[in-house]
């Protein structure tokens, strides 16, 4: 009696699911996808409106009225907001006068005034869009994903930007800048864009996953406490191995003389 009943109960407890199912799901689109459809656009256009105005003002000069490029500035068309973002937040531009290389200075915009720049000069081209959090964010990668970090950063940063980070001189008086303290967000944008000589590190190099792993392993090398000693500059392991071999050539080189001039007095 009782198996039979509960059998019958089945069929329409998966119907009244199924239906309380189709509810949930039509509330939370309700709820969701219309609200950010309608508050985005006008938004967005009144941002552009914005960024269009500060760039005539602070930028068209060297990059051109509608940012195509002068003999000043090259062009942004398709550099994309994540360029503007970086560039302007870290205060290399506005530049303030022509030289090697846009130096980092105290940023001129507010947050605001910066997101409409770059809503702006996304318009004029299709180009990398400003990276979320969840894609910069280094938690939850474990201790292997940073090792794999510190493997990629050998290989595709290393070589301008030394084993450590610390930065290194480049030809024509250009330098790759330390790494310390750079936010997370400015290293994944400026693996995005390739800010001068730097390469552009598109997600098909390099995908995000693997630039999580980068931006972890600078993470941990920079929480690294120092452990006293002499660290030689961080200049890696060539300058560290001529270091320990001349010393240590040196010692052996020392104590066989001492052995042999021993050796000859005892004989
Ligand atoms: C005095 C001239 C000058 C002014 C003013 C100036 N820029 Fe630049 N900008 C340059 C030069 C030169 C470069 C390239 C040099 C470099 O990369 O260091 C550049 C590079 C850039 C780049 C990088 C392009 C790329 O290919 O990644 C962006 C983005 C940019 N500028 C945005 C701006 C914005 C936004 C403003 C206004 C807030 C601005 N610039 C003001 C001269 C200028
Ligand atoms: C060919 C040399 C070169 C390589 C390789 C290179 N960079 Fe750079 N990087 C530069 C130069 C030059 C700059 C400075 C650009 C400027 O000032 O406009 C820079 C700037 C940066 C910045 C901005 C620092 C700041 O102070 O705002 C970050 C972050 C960065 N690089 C990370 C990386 C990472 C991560 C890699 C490897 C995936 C890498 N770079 C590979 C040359 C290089």
């Amino acid at each position: 009696m009782r198996l039979l009943s509960s059998r019958r109960r089945h069929p329409a407890a998966k119907a009244l699911l199924l239906v309380a199912a189709l509810f949930v799901i039509g509330a939370v689109y309700a709820a969701v996808a219309p609200t950010q459809q309608s508050a985005a656009e006008p938004n967005t256009s009144q941002q552009v409106t914005k960024g269009k105005e500060l760039f005539s003002v602070n930028c068209s000069s060297c990059h051109g009225l509608n940012g195509e490029g002068t003999s000043q500035g090259p062009s942004l068309v398709g550099v994309g907001a994540a360029a503007v973002n970086f560039q302007v937040s870290t205060g290399r531009m506005p530049l303030a006068q022509p030289g090697a290389q846009a130096p980092v200075k105290p940023r001129e915009f507010d947050d605001e005034e910066v997101a409409a720049l770059a809503a702006y000069v996304a318009t004029l081209g299709p180009g990398p869009a400003i990276p979320n959090a969840s894609q910069y964010s280094t938690d939850g990668l474990t201790d292997e994903e940073i090792a794999r970090g510190g493997e990629l950063f050998r290989t595709n940063c290393s070589a301008c930007h030394n084993f450590t980070g610390r930065g290194g001189a480049l030809p024509g008086g250009k330098h790759a800048p330390s790494l310390f303290g750079v936010s997370n967000l400015h290293i994944y944008e400026a693996m995005l864009t390739g800010p001068q000589q730097m390469p552009v590190f598109s997600d098909q190099v390099l995908p995000s996953q693997q630039k999580r792993q980068i931006i972890a392993y600078l993470e941990a090398i920079h929480q690294e406490p120092n452990h006293g000693g002499l660290d030689l500059g961080g200049l890696g392991p060539v300058s560290e191995g001529i270091v320990g071999w001349a010393i240590g050539i040196g010692c052996l080189i020392g104590f066989a003389i001492w052995i042999t001039a021993r050796g000859a007095r005892a004989r």
